[in-house]
């Protein structure tokens, strides 16, 4: 055997041996370390944080003639009331035609409508977490909260009905009959430089609860 071949054969001083010892085992430590931080940072793109559950939250002006029709109202007929409909999904900007449904209700209606839905005044956190009434008013989603059609106010009946499945609620979006799970949902509203602006709110459907799936 040379004497080259020989030199790779020696082990080296106790201290070499120690030396390289370490540096093998920071070695593998370092590794890890790095894989970790790789592996959390890919699992953690991975799960959708509540920003990309719950949308950018934005305010729509309503139709101004629509408003105006609604706060001359007397408060006994909901009003159906356009919007353009803003949304952002990421960096897509987009814009639909919508509507929502609104009504006036003075001071003893907002006290009835308290008693009639409970389920939007319950507290800790079981009633929703914005003013259902506004200036005199409360806006409805247009969305019936069975499985999505859009209702209508039928004046005969002085109910709502969603003609899908037959679900019937009261003006103050009471559920009396059908299928749906729960009352109607209501939308958050503010003025803002004269405009009356509401948010959309995308809401569980099929379910008792009030879910908010996402805003726009
Ligand atoms: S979607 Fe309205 S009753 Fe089914």
């Amino acid at each position: 055997m040379s004497e080259h071949a020989s030199a790779y054969d020696d082990p080296g001083t106790p201290q070499e041996i120690s030396r390289r010892t370490f540096m093998a085992n920071a070695t593998v430590v370092l590794g890890g370390l790095v894989g970790v931080t790789l592996a959390i940072s890919v699992i953690g793109s991975l799960v959708p944080t509540s920003e990309v559950l719950s949308g950018k939250k934005m305010w729509s002006a309503l139709d101004s003639a629509g408003f105006s029709k609604l706060q001359g109202s007397d408060g006994n007929v909901p009003l159906k009331i356009f919007f353009t409909h803003k949304s952002q999904d990421g960096y897509l900007e987009s814009q639909s035609q919508e509507y929502v449904w609104g009504l006036k209700l003075t001071p003893d209606q907002e006290q009835q409508m308290r008693a009639a839905r409970p389920d939007l005044f319950a507290q800790k956190g079981a009633g929703v977490e914005f003013n259902v009434f506004t200036m005199g008013f409360v806006i409805f989603s247009p969305i019936c909260p069975h499985l999505g059609c859009h209702y209508n106010w039928d004046q005969a009946s002085t109910k709502f009905i969603c003609p899908c499945h037959g679900s019937v609620y009261d003006k103050f979006g009471k559920h009396l009959a059908g299928p749906a799970p729960r009352g109607l949902d209501p939308l958050p509203l503010r003025e803002q430089s004269g405009k009356a602006e509401i948010t959309w709110i995308q809401y569980e459907t099929a379910v008792p609860d009030r879910v908010i799936i996402a805003y726009s």
